[in-house]
């Protein structure tokens, strides 16, 4: 047999079921015959590794791991749309768009997804990569999350451009979402609080097989290249159907052509009521103008396209009771009411929460239990009550009072001059504040302890195995493995993933054991300032104050943290644990590109990019990310974007390969 054929052909007849399983909803074979393919292809990629391709459908069930999601500047910035929340707003726009524009115009409206955007690049019809929208500019490259999404197709079908770029939103369908929910609460995890911000979260998950385990989907909804074959949009989202992409059709009505402002309110009007109806969330209506030329014709505000613009639909309001009122402790010990509504329908999910915020919140709604409230849902993340239906209030109905003591630990509650917040003061044993710590300890951003999450937290602090972030560096496998829900494998996993954290860097250290008000930039001011923890303990208030972001509030907050005696023993027992403590200098292996400034760009064989750009900076040389003049030399492997290296040509930098550059260090 030819295995590179054999492979291929199970790969192209993969790739077709699930186009025709989740694009078209339309399958031929039954899920058991797929798995078997699968199956098939996945063992044959196991014996045989060098056949297996980035872009195997056997990708779609996840496993790569990202550690740390690369930042990416996108080849076409990603705008906004400027929004608009009434009829006369889009009325107004038309009549621009009219007086710039003497000859008719066609708009095509579409709905507004209420997900993620996503920019996923083609070349020569392979997926290369899928980037955030981040801050338009630039954004995080996920590359190996989207894969999972079975709608974004990883190889293109028919006569698609050689090189180009699309634009959609990932959202999650409501049933996934609502099964995600129910798995989770299940398992005694915290249920997500809507569609959007998972959608969000999930994409952003360092574990693909998470994102392949959701469901999310994805709606295409523009194609940005240098020379499309088309020349309208409601084209080129038809044309994108047949290589393969999810898009919006005229039959389902998810995309609609007029030439009329009537048209476009007819559109508008239609889906204000049937929204709830969707698969999905949306939040609005886009229209933008059809024809490619007279956009560009329009162009830009500094923000977004004059040739397009939202319909933002009116949060919705519902009416409920208010059952009762309960008060949740955060880990900074801030606390936050919360309404318990009887269970109502409002935009796709059912709402039985709402948030007060405050008790200046609750005095203004003047609420009582029972009360029937009005609630709406804007884009926040959890509902909110916005009033009270007084006419239906019983005269009996006893005021809901504001708490004066901490339902976790029972400290009296504090509010500080000026703000609006209850806090509870009981920072070292209040338990949702110790657990926050230790939350925040082992997070990313900090330690990065792999192999605990919240919930494990939340065992071992019930358990009274840790009462303190040093607690964590003395566990023992027979402490743990006798916990429920611990196999050997997730204890190893847990004690190795403290053990190695103690590799971290000072800075993250600092930024970790959680000095009020010390966020991670700050953290990195001081480490680079005071170079260990015994200097910056000793540090007077104007050495503090001297360094570059430190204001009176941190200096007052990081003096008094080493106040107290139990953060320095905190510390000492972290020292002896083996953290760092102090910056470690670095120590160059050369001096060879002292005073270089290097640009890394494509897909490397014999380095990760992360290990070029190290390599880079452990020989003197500088990282920049994009090609300027200012650039020395570009280190460009395969696929190297076809912009950069005109670019490059252009600016007369030179271009050199890894193996250059292995020479370039010596190595
Ligand atoms: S077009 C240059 N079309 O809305 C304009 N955006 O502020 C590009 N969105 O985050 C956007 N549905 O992700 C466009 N049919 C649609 C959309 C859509 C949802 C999102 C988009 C962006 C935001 C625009």
């Amino acid at each position: 047999m030819n295995i590179g054929a054999e492979i291929q052909r199970l790969t192209d007849e993969l790739n077709r079921h699930n186009h025709l399983y989740y694009v078209e909803s339309n399958p031929e074979i039954s899920d058991y015959d797929f798995d078997q393919l699968l199956l098939k292809l996945q063992q044959l990629e196991t014996e045989y590794p060098e056949f297996a391709s980035d872009l195997s459908p056997t990708k779609r069930v996840g496993g790569d791991i990202t550690k740390k999601f690369e930042t990416v500047k996108h080849r076409f910035p990603m705008l906004s749309l400027s929004n608009s929340y009434s009829e006369e707003e889009i009325i107004e726009w038309g009549n621009r768009i009219k007086k710039t524009i003497e000859t008719p115009v066609e708009y095509v409206c579409e709905l507004k997804y209420d997900g993620v955007a996503i920019g996923v690049s083609y070349l020569n019809g392979k997926l290369v990569r899928a980037v955030t929208r981040g801050d338009g500019v630039q954004g995080e490259d996920v590359t190996n999350n989207v894969k999972t999404i079975k709608t974004i197709p990883l190889q293109l079908k028919g006569d698609f451009p050689v090189d180009f770029d699309i634009r959609g939103e990932i959202y999650f369908p409501i049933k996934a979402f609502e099964k995600t929910n129910e798995e989770r609460r299940l398992n005694g995890e915290a249920e997500f609080a809507n569609p959007r911000n998972s959608a969000s979260g999930t994409l952003k998950s360092q574990d693909s097989k998470v994102v392949a385990s959701r469901g999310l989907d994805c709606m295409l909804y523009g194609i940005y290249g240098d020379d499309l074959p088309f020349d309208n949009h409601l084209e080129s989202v038809q044309k994108a159907k047949d290589w393969g992409f999810k898009v919006p059709t005229v039959d389902a009505k998810y995309i609609f052509k007029t030439n009329s402002i009537d048209g476009i309110m007819e559109f508008i009007h239609f889906w204000d009521t049937k929204r709830h109806e969707l698969p999905f969330e949306i939040d609005g209506i886009v229209i933008k103008v059809n024809s490619y030329e007279i956009q560009s014709e329009l162009g830009f505000t500094a923000k977004s396209p004059r040739w397009a613009i939202a319909y933002k639909f009116k949060a919705e309001r519902v009416e409920t009771v208010l059952k009762d009122v309960t008060f949740q402790v955060g880990r900074t010990g801030a606390i936050t009411p919360v309404a318990n509504l009887k269970p109502v329908h409002l935009g796709g999910t059912t709402v039985k929460r709402a948030s007060l915020h405050n008790a200046d919140q609750i005095a203004k709604l003047d609420l009582h239990i029972g009360d029937s409230v009005f609630v709406e849902k804007g884009g926040e993340i959890i509902p909110k009550i916005v009033g009270v239906n007084e006419k239906l209030r019983n005269t009996s109905a006893i005021k809901v009072q504001f708490i004066d003591v901490c339902p976790e630990c029972e400290a009296k509650l504090i509010r500080r001059d000026g703000e609006v917040q209850h806090f509870c003061p009981n920072e070292k044993t209040c338990p949702p504040q110790v657990k926050g710590k230790i939350e925040h300890f082992i997070a990313r951003k900090a330690m990065n302890i792999d192999g605990l999450g919240s919930e494990t937290v939340d065992l071992l602090f019930s358990k009274g195995l840790i009462k303190n972030v040093a607690d964590l560096y003395d566990l023992r496998f027979d402490q743990v493995i006798d916990l429920d829900r611990m196999a050997e494998k997730s204890v190893n996993n847990l004690l190795k993933g403290i053990k190695e954290s103690i590799q971290i860097p000072f800075e993250r250290v600092l930024f970790a054991i959680g000095i009020r008000f010390v966020g991670e930039t700050v953290a990195k001011q001081l480490a680079k300032a005071f170079k260990n923890i015994e200097a910056l303990a000793l540090a007077k208030y104007d050495d503090l104050v001297a360094v570059d972001e430190i204001g009176e509030k941190i200096a007052i907050s990081v003096q008094n943290y080493f106040l107290d005696e139990e953060n320095v023993n905190l510390i000492e027992r972290l020292q002896k644990a083996g953290l760092q403590f102090e910056v470690e200098e670095k120590v160059l292996s050369s001096e060879n590109l002292k005073g270089k400034n290097v640009v890394v760009s494509g897909v490397f064989s014999m380095f990760s990019r992360d290990e070029l750009k190290e390599l880079i900076e452990n020989h003197g040389g500088k990282n920049v990310s994009s090609i300027s003049s200012k650039t020395d030399f570009v280190i460009a492997g395969a696929n190297m974007g076809p912009a950069k290296l005109e670019k490059a040509t252009q600016l007369g930098v030179e271009i050199v390969s890894e193996d250059d550059f292995v020479k370039m260090i010596g190595q």
